[in-house]
């Protein structure tokens, strides 16, 4: 299974300051691109939340159009950016996103069980999933004896040192941790909402955060008041699982850098 993974998209409409600051809607449409023709063509892709910049519904309308490109299955997760009743409401086909309440889901077909969760607060940078939601996770963790199980969250639950960015944290996560903390198949947690590629071990688990395929957020760690944002360049990740391996994650930039050179197969021997 090869599954990409693209966070914090911020589609905003061409033209208003946002957009012409980083072009976001063109930069989802090269992502896509990329995702579609590249070499390590993914099995399903799923995008961990900020779809969309400001919560608005011709935001929701762009951003159809955009995804409507990817030639494999694909699967939206809200962000503190989004806006839950319009993703529901513009993407009303998506039979995955529940119809009231909480749009956690999970999805089926794969060797991994994939949960996806929603930590949105409407109308708050934090993020929050819920003793509701917590029970639910509970529930499927527990329920899943065959698979190891692949927990996707726009927050991520734990503190960075990008203090800006952790002031607008997870404020259940020690809550979340527990609950990880109790099952030993949990193959990764994979979040996004910092824009930038960080790790962290917890209880054993590795919790991983996805760049943007938008702008990344400034490496300035410790206390400070300042958030900035920087035009280093937009990635992805691509978590490949396998029988034999388990899942290794890779990153990717949506730009091709081209080949430096390339060596013929087995000619490794020879040259060294
Ligand atoms: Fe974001
Ligand atoms: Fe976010």
């Amino acid at each position: 299974m090869l599954l990409a993974q693209l966070s914090d998209c911020h589609v905003s409409i061409p033209g208003e300051e946002f957009s012409d600051l980083y072009h976001s809607a063109d930069r989802l449409r090269e992502a896509i691109r990329h995702v579609n023709e590249g070499v390590n063509r993914p099995d399903l892709v799923v995008l961990t939340g900020d779809l969309i910049n400001a919560a608005r519904r011709d935001e929701y309308e762009l951003l159809r159009e955009i995804v409507k490109d990817f030639e494999m299955p694909y699967y939206l997760m809200p962000g503190n950016h989004d806006h839950c009743a319009l993703l529901r409401e513009i993407f009303s086909d998506h039979d995955y996103l529940p119809r009231e309440g909480k749009l956690h889901y999970v999805i089926d077909g794969w060797p991994l069980k994939l949960i996806c969760l929603d930590t949105n607060i409407h109308g708050k940078p934090q993020g929050e999933l819920g003793a509701a939601q917590l029970d639910w996770l509970e529930a499927e963790l527990a329920g899943e004896k065959s698979r190891n199980c692949l927990i996707f969250m726009h927050h991520p639950p734990f503190r960075t040192g990008l203090t800006s960015m952790d002031n607008m944290g997870l404020l259940d996560m020690e809550a979340f941790i527990e609950v990880i903390s109790r099952h030993d198949h949990i193959e990764r947690v994979l979040s996004g909402h910092l824009h930038r590629a960080i790790q962290r071990l917890s209880h054993g688990t590795l919790i991983q955060v996805c760049p943007s395929t938008s702008h990344q957020v400034e490496l300035s760690l410790g206390d400070n008041n300042s958030l900035a944002t920087v035009f280093e360049p937009p990635e992805y990740l691509l978590h490949y699982w396998t029988e034999a391996d388990g899942l290794v994650t890779h990153s990717e930039f949506v730009k091709d850098y081209g080949v430096a050179w390339r060596l013929a197969i087995g000619g490794i021997g020879e040259t060294y």
